[in-house]
């Protein structure tokens, strides 16, 4: 069977820092932090959701958030500039190589399906509006189980829905904690470290493959998958 890669959609095929251009004119100078906090805080939300079993769906977590990096950061924004933010974040953009690499991917046999926290109605339109989405044999969403990367029982939901086995099974991220809830539930996991700065979590649980970007990731899997 051909190997099946999820694709983390937020922060690894989708800049979620494409805000900061946007929050430039509301912020002033904290566009960057506000931005790292946004990002942070919804994932802490998403995380807590999950332990706590009181579901939202991941736009809910964004918006609150978002209210919450606006008090943090003292920096109040209008009704309707908050909803500018939360429309714009349905449209952010692709990074650069993820356009050219899905489409090696593709031509090369892999399935390709994107595994996201989001639902998969927002990831549908997030995926279209970056011009990415025909690559993609099928979304598969957190939201189907109600729950949140890294619950052991997402990564499952994505192996049945996908009809895929663990050990031909590839989640690529740039998510550590995505990376390691992959690899915990059988899959192999290559990690996208986009930035030299960011640390994996020292947890004694190592990514099968460990690359640069996407397109670093096209010329390093083949040799991986040929060599096991
Ligand atoms: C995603 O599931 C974790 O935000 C990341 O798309």
């Amino acid at each position: 069977m051909a190997i099946t890669l999820a694709f983390d959609v937020y922060g690894t095929l989708i800049d979620t820092h494409g805000v900061v251009s946007e929050l430039n004119g509301m912020v002033q100078d904290k566009a960057e932090a506000f931005s790292h906090k946004w990002r942070e805080k919804q994932l802490e939300y998403s995380f807590r959701r999950g332990l706590m079993q009181n579901y939202v769906t991941f736009d809910v977590c964004t918006k609150h958030a978002l209210d919450y990096v606006c008090e943090f950061f003292n920096t109040p924004l209008s009704v309707s500039q908050k909803q500018h933010m939360l429309d714009f974040y349905k449209t952010l953009p692709a990074f650069m190589d993820a356009k050219e690499s899905l489409s090696a991917f593709s031509q090369r046999g892999y399935r390709l399906f994107a595994f996201s926290n989001g639902t998969s109605r927002a990831v549908e339109s997030l995926l279209e509006s970056a011009g990415i989405k025909a690559y993609f044999t099928d979304i598969i969403s957190v939201d189907d189980i109600k729950s949140f990367k890294p619950n052991p029982a997402v990564y499952s939901h994505f192996l049945r829905k996908s009809k895929a086995h663990g050990g031909q099974s590839w989640l690529v991220s740039s998510n550590p904690f995505d990376v390691i809830g992959a690899i915990s539930s059988g899959m192999n996991a290559a990690w996208v470290k986009r930035s030299g700065g960011i640390i994996f979590d020292p947890w004694g649980i190592e990514p099968t493959l460990t690359v640069e970007d996407l397109r670093d990731l096209t010329e390093q899997l083949p040799k991986h998958v040929n060599t096991r």
